[in-house]
């Protein structure tokens, strides 16, 4: 018989970080403390080689970690959880990056609010698998539900829709189209999810999100069963007369139209409303993916440059459509990994009919109660929805517009500087909080040598992009702690990088 007393047991790591579990706690409060006290010091870039490549007793840390921590390899393991800390410190510090911090612009990659920070950490704290909303042990799917209605509330969308809780967007499109495909399936009298693709699928879109094109490939429509739209002349939103002809080509073939919520690149927003208007001659699915864009429905029309572009504002009927993708860990500033799907109620089944465990009896019946289990691609999952519960009480509407609002001034203020500088110019207008740009009659090389440079400073960091023909650098403001200041450092930084990217190394002193 296996015993429970064993007095050897007692003396293992585990046992003993149970009882050391405040002290534990403090330290990793500690740390963390200090990591977000310093954040404005840390490097927004990582800088190789890791730590496996250096001498032994290297270590180079972050501005702030200095020298004095060695990195231990002979560590090993098994020596409970207050040493572990100290050596993930070690060992991983330099591979930190100050993603959360204002500086990191690469991407489209938000921060973390306080409020959020709590919740996140209440939610490992609390460790729960939200499912249905009424369940044997864990209710804490009604957390999820409650947190979707404020998310509908903060973004002006009807409660005719319905959402939950996934890693991200990719995910979020993943759910979406899924439904949409189950959906187009019962229109032909198919059952995709038990039966498999009963005829090639048509996905109309002009500038999708890379991760849609990859969605369409994790559902078997292929990802060759892209059909691209025109763009509008020097936009990358769709011509929907374009859209209209390619439809008007498959007359009477259900199929699917991804619009775009906030473009990559250039944060363009497809009309959502003429592409609406088509359904009255064809018959598709409307999924809108506005990662971050969905944000902007906050945005007051004072502060919109974008109003005489969008009338009527840039997500104008967005509610139109079938499904709609936002992404959390962008401008809500919920730490990674969250993302939100919103379905029409209506299509409740088709989702049920998609991701339903059929052969769990255990789990029970589908159509018995609201469960996320039968509604999305995971079964167990986090309660992603108390970071997000927690940030929306906090702060509320009124701190989503502060946030957006500074965003856009930001990137516009980022805009104006780059368009008025001699060796800078603008790849596209800036539209919102997105600001792509490159150095005149700069070659790639040039412009991989300009980013490689800016991001090895440690200060900033900014990804690549290629738009029109031309490579360039793209800075995404999507960070809560955004300000001014932030703008004026890094144009100096850019215009720092520049000089020394373009100008002869100083020639070597003379020999004596
Ligand atoms: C419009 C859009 N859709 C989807 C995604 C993918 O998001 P995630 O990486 O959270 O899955 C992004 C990421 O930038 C995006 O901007």
């Amino acid at each position: 018989m296996p015993s429970f007393s064993n007095a050897s047991v007692q003396d293992l790591p585990l046992h003993q970080d149970e009882a050391a579990l405040p002290d534990i706690l403090a330290a990793v409060l500690e740390e963390s403390a200090h990591f977000l006290a310093t954040l404005p010091q840390r490097r927004a870039g990582a800088q190789p080689p890791l730590a496996e490549s250096l001498p032994p007793n290297h270590y180079r840390g972050g501005f702030v970690r200095g020298t004095s921590l060695a990195y231990d390899r002979e560590f090993g393991e098994g020596r409970g959880a207050l040493a572990t800390l100290k050596h993930c410190i070690r060992r991983f510090d330099e591979v930190i990056v100050a993603s959360s911090s204002p500086r990191y612009l690469g991407y489209v990659t938000g921060g973390v609010t306080p409020a959020a920070l709590a919740g996140d950490w209440l939610a490992s704290v609390y460790d729960q698998n939200p499912q249905g909303l009424r369940w044997f042990g864990d209710a804490s799917g009604r957390i999820e539900y409650e947190t979707i209605g404020l998310l509908r509330d903060l973004l002006g969308l009807p409660d005719t829709f319905h959402g939950g809780f996934v890693t991200g967007a990719t995910m979020s499109n993943f759910t979406c189209l899924a439904t949409a495909r189950q959906w187009i399936g019962a229109r032909d009298g198919a059952d995709v999810a038990r039966e498999g693709l009963h005829r090639p699928i048509r996905v109309y879109a002009a500038t999708p999100h890379s991760s849609a094109v990859k969605v369409l490939g994790m559902l078997g429509l292929g990802t060759n069963s892209l059909v691209r739209v025109a763009t509008l002349p020097g936009r990358e939103a769709m011509d929907v007369e374009d859209l209209a002809r390619r439809l008007d080509e498959h007359p009477g073939e259900a199929s699917i139209v991804i619009a775009s919520g906030g473009t990559v690149d250039t944060a363009d927003f497809d009309d959502f409303r003429a592409i609406a208007a088509l359904r009255e001659r064809h018959t598709f699915w409307l999924h809108v993916d506005a990662a971050f864009g969905g944000f902007a429905s906050l945005l007051p029309e004072s502060a919109d440059p974008g109003k005489d572009l969008f009338p009527g504002g840039r997500l104008r009927n967005w509610e139109d459509a079938d499904s709609i993708t936002v992404d959390n860990h962008k401008w809500l500033n919920v730490p990674y990994d969250s993302g939100t799907w919103f379905v029409r109620r209506t299509h409740e089944a088709h989702q049920v009919a998609s991701f339903q465990n059929g052969n769990a009896p255990y789990l029970g019946n589908a159509g018995d109660q609201y469960n996320y289990l039968n509604l999305g691609p995971e079964n167990s999952r986090r309660l992603r929805a108390l970071p997000v519960w927690f940030t929306l009480r906090a702060y509320g509407k009124q701190g989503y517009q502060d946030i957006v609002t500074r965003c856009v001034a930001a990137a516009f203020s980022l805009g104006e500087k780059l368009a008025a500088h001699e060796h800078f110019e603008l790849l596209a207008p800036v539209r919102l909080n997105v600001v792509a740009f490159t150095v005149k009659g700069g070659n790639q090389k040039l412009v991989d040598g300009l980013l490689q440079r800016l991001n090895d400073n440690g200060r900033y960091f900014l990804s690549p992009t290629f738009l029109n023909g031309k490579a360039g650098l793209r800075a995404a403001f999507v960070n809560w702690r955004i300000s001014d200041r932030d703008v004026t450092w890094l144009f100096s930084e850019l215009q720092h990088a520049l000089l020394s990217e373009t100008s002869p190394a100083p020639a070597p002193p003379p020999k004596p």
